[in-house]
């Protein structure tokens, strides 16, 4: 299989398996980043407008625990378009930090545009994009003996399924020296109904969302799925906190890949299981940070209590 491309790989590894199973991180093609875009501007996902009210309120707060002296390098994992984080920086620099900003991002299409976007707002701000999966680029960014923010925002840790939620931040926590602060947007739990709406919503955004990674499947990896013959279905289990995301097949069918040259039997009520978003009680976010030896600061949270952007120390 590894004459294949990663897609390629995770489309035959991820029907073959039991239960099937497709990665989130596939949704991202250029579609799929336009309609997450739509998602935030619903009125159910309050995830986004949470997260801004607490970083446009609160980011002097989190400044000040920072402790600094002299220059700060704000390193950032997952920057997308940096259009939340230019906030807290913006606010950081009214502060007199001296500020470098470091996103590191898989797109470098992405980090085009957030050079544009946060350029334009902070003209005076030192922006050294890093392109690449987190797991090399970290290894690029130079020793020096700065004083270092990490952030991890956008509740994006929900989509590790444990244990790999531990193991991410004990991977960054692993390139922290001691000092370096570490900021994760975690999601928090909150009424069921709240929650599952900003999913199960009634516009069928999320829905698109889904199908859409079938759409690239068929470009990509050279399936034949038929669109028409899927379901989309989500769940929220308040035991665990864990929103589930799934394409249902509505009828027994076969996909083929022209790229593998191979069929998948798929029966009726068959279920793709594409993501996981959890959501974390703040013991669970403290015992997170604890796994990774990060010792816990702060939880700066908006007025509902929906949202946290929570502090660690190494
Ligand atoms: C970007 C991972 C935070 O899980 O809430 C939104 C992606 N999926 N609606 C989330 C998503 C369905 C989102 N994150």
């Amino acid at each position: 299989m590894t004459e294949f491309s990663e897609i390629v790989q995770e489309l035959d590894t991820g029907l073959s398996s039991t239960p099937k199973k497709l990665s989130s991180k596939y949704f991202y093609d250029d579609k799929g980043s336009m309609i997450f875009q739509e998602i935030m501007a619903m009125p159910e996902y309050y995830l986004t407008r949470k997260e801004h009210e607490i970083l446009i309120e609160q980011s002097g707060d989190i400044y000040a625990q920072l402790d600094v002296k002299g220059t700060l390098d704000v390193i950032e994992l997952g920057a997308g378009d940096g259009s939340k984080t230019k906030i807290l920086l913006k606010q950081f620099m009214d502060l007199g930090a001296e500020l470098r900003y470091i996103p590191l991002d898989i797109s470098q299409e992405a980090l085009n545009e957030l050079k544009g976007i946060v350029g334009a707002a902070l003209p005076d701000l030192d922006i050294r994009p890093l392109a690449g999966d987190y797991f090399k680029v970290l290894n690029e960014i130079e020793k020096s003996d700065r004083n270092r923010l990490f952030l991890f925002l956008g509740s994006n840790i929900g989509n590790f399924i444990p244990p790999s939620n531990e193991e991410f931040i004990r991977f960054i926590a692993k390139y922290m020296r001691s000092g370096d602060r570490l900021l994760i947007g975690v999601d928090l739990v909150k009424d069921p109904r709240v929650i599952l709406r900003a999913y199960d919503d009634s516009q069928g955004i999320t829905r698109r969302f889904n199908l859409n990674l079938l759409k690239r499947l068929n470009r990509e990896a050279g399936t034949d799925f038929d669109l028409k013959l899927w379901d989309f279905y989500c769940q929220y289990n308040p035991l665990n906190g864990e929103v589930r995301s799934f394409l249902i097949s509505k009828d027994d069918q076969v996909v083929y890949s022209s790229v593998i040259n191979k069929s998948y039997t798929i029966a009726k009520h068959e279920v793709i299981w594409t993501e996981l978003s959890k959501k974390y009680q703040i013991k669970e976010i403290e015992a997170l940070g604890k796994s990774a030896g990060l010792t816990s600061i702060q939880h700066f949270t908006d007025k509902a209590g929906y949202f946290s952007d929570s502090l660690f120390k190494k």
